[in-house]
């Protein structure tokens, strides 16, 4: 459908992503109601200022968001609905959407980048793979189509995530003249792993992103994994090089030589934010119901997520299991308050998952559980004030993802807990690199390794856990998501127009 924005009004700052800053549901009466969303993209398209004429372009989810789409003749969004933020929103083909969302982005894209797959069956790589792959270029397509309409001669525009891949390559096709940044919000594939994935894929994939002028990761673990994956693809077309400093870059030897620089920038939480919400009232009556469930003088381990298969909830409930079977003392004394949000229920793996917590999670307060305590407090319904109520209470969080871009619960529990928290943190979440030295760091997988930290954490001095706290809360909020985005945004402008 042809776009009724005018010449005036094209954009010179510009955000793609899949999921955008608002969502809408239907009432039974048949109205919309527009909920808002929060997150560093969010704070940071807000700290540059109406001014800077952006526009965030995203995509159509479900039934509310296509009926809002059309309410809006296919232009930006109303301003009472994003808070002022101009948002364009793509009803993309329904089906198109899900193969490109669930089937190729969520099922494969997200399985190969957290290793996920149980290698001696998956993944397949058949005719219905190719079909769904289809519909991710396509879907791609159109954000790339979208984008080069809206925006200004010269503008900049940030490209969001996995689902995003191939835009960059796109956009840079229909508009030499933009300048392009990706942004991986999840960790990268190592060479190895990456190359589960058909030749030609992988190809797509990375001729993709290198049309970006500059990608950027959360971690140099991702952007060395990148590099690596570049380095891999053995094509003549590119150049990767490792010059000492930070100016990693891939050159396009076919292309005039055109760079495609690689960056880091570590999102931090939060903390005015974080501080002042965590204060609400109904944050407080969350905190009492909680007391009420944990009981009178216990200690709480905290782990919040959503139901997602890299965060790995099943063997942490496991490693709490053997921290009551190996030291009994912590029995009737500490509560594990387990919130496992809903999330991606349309795929059946997901769902599977989300029943074993809830199983596992049974079978400890059966084998544990007496009258007056419930060992594992497990929710499964999203409650944001909820969470930072949990938040405040927590004497341990547990952070024991497979893998993690960057994990924001290790980053945000510190800075809101009351009275200090220890943290357990895996190694191989993003977080790790901030806030290892200050955490009982673990193997994932290593259960018994896992369970020796709960007990170590639980049973570190209050001071010492107070200095710690203090450090891991500091290391946090280095870098407070408006300024991850600003920085993104200047390392993009600074870099010479190709
Ligand atoms: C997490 C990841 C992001 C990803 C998002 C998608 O937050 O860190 O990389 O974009 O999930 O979640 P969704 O619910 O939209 O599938």
């Amino acid at each position: 459908m042809a776009s009724t924005q005018g010449a005036a009004e094209k954009a010179r700052v510009l955000v793609a992503s899949n999921r955008g800053p608002v969502s809408y549901t239907v009432d039974e009466n048949g109205s919309l109601h527009a909920k808002r969303g929060g997150g560093g993209l969010v704070s940071g398209l807000s700290a540059i200022g109406s001014g800077a004429d952006s526009l965030w372009v995203c995509s159509a989810l479900g039934d509310g968001d296509r009926a809002a789409v059309r309410r809006a003749g296919d232009g930006p969004l109303p301003d009472e609905d994003t808070g002022g933020q101009r948002v364009r929103m793509l009803d993309i083909d329904a089906s198109v959407h899900s193969d490109a969302y669930n089937g190729i982005a969520n099922s494969v894209l997200w399985f190969v980048h957290h290793m996920l797959y149980q290698t001696p069956l998956e993944p397949v790589f058949d005719a219905e793979f190719r079909r769904q792959w289809a519909s991710y270029e396509a879907y791609n397509r159109a954000f790339a189509e979208a984008l080069a309409e809206a925006a200004a001669e010269a503008a900049t525009v940030l490209v969001q995530d996995y689902h995003l891949c191939l835009v960059p390559g796109m956009l840079r096709g229909l508009r030499p003249d933009l300048r392009i940044g990706h942004f991986s919000h999840t960790p990268w594939a190592p060479p190895d792993y990456f190359e589960l994935l058909p030749g030609d894929i992988r190809e797509q994939l990375m001729a993709g992103m290198l049309g970006a002028d500059r990608v950027a990761f959360l971690t140099w673990r991702w952007a060395t994994a990148f590099q690596r994956c570049a380095e891999g693809l053995d094509d003549e077309r590119y150049l990767v090089a490792w010059p000492s400093g930070s100016a990693r870059h891939v050159e396009h030897l076919s292309e005039g030589r055109r760079r495609t620089y690689i960056g880091v920038h570590s999102l931090g939480a939060d903390a005015d934010f974080l501080r002042a919400r965590a204060h609400q009232p109904d944050v407080e009556e969350r905190m009492a119901a909680l007391r009420e469930e944990i009981g009178e003088g216990r200690r709480t381990v905290v782990r919040v997520d959503r139901t997602e298969l890299s965060k790995n909830i099943v063997r942490g409930l496991l490693a709490y299991r053997q921290l009551l079977e190996e030291h009994p003392q912590w029995r009737e004394r500490v509560v594990h308050l387990a919130f496992a949000y809903p999330s991606r229920q349309d795929l059946a793996v997901y769902r599977d998952y989300t029943a074993a917590v809830q199983r596992v999670a049974e079978e400890i307060n059966s084998t544990y559980g007496t009258p007056g305590w419930t060992p594992v407090v497990l929710h499964v319904k999203d409650d944001f004030a909820r969470s930072l109520a949990a938040y405040r209470l927590a004497d341990v969080a547990l952070v024991n993802p497979i893998r993690d871009g960057m994990n924001l619960v290790a980053k945000e529990v510190p800075v809101v807990s009351d009275q200090g928290c220890a943290l357990v943190l895996s190694r191989e979440a993003g977080a790790y690199e901030e806030l290892g030295a200050n955490a009982f760091v673990v193997n994932p997988y290593d259960v018994l390794e896992t369970a020796r930290a709960l007990h170590e954490a639980l049973s570190l001095p209050p001071e010492e856990r107070a200095d710690r706290t203090k450090r891991l809360a500091a290391a946090a909020t280095a870098l407070p998501p408006a300024q991850w985005f600003l920085d993104q945004l200047r390392a993009l402008e600074e870099l010479q127009s190709s």
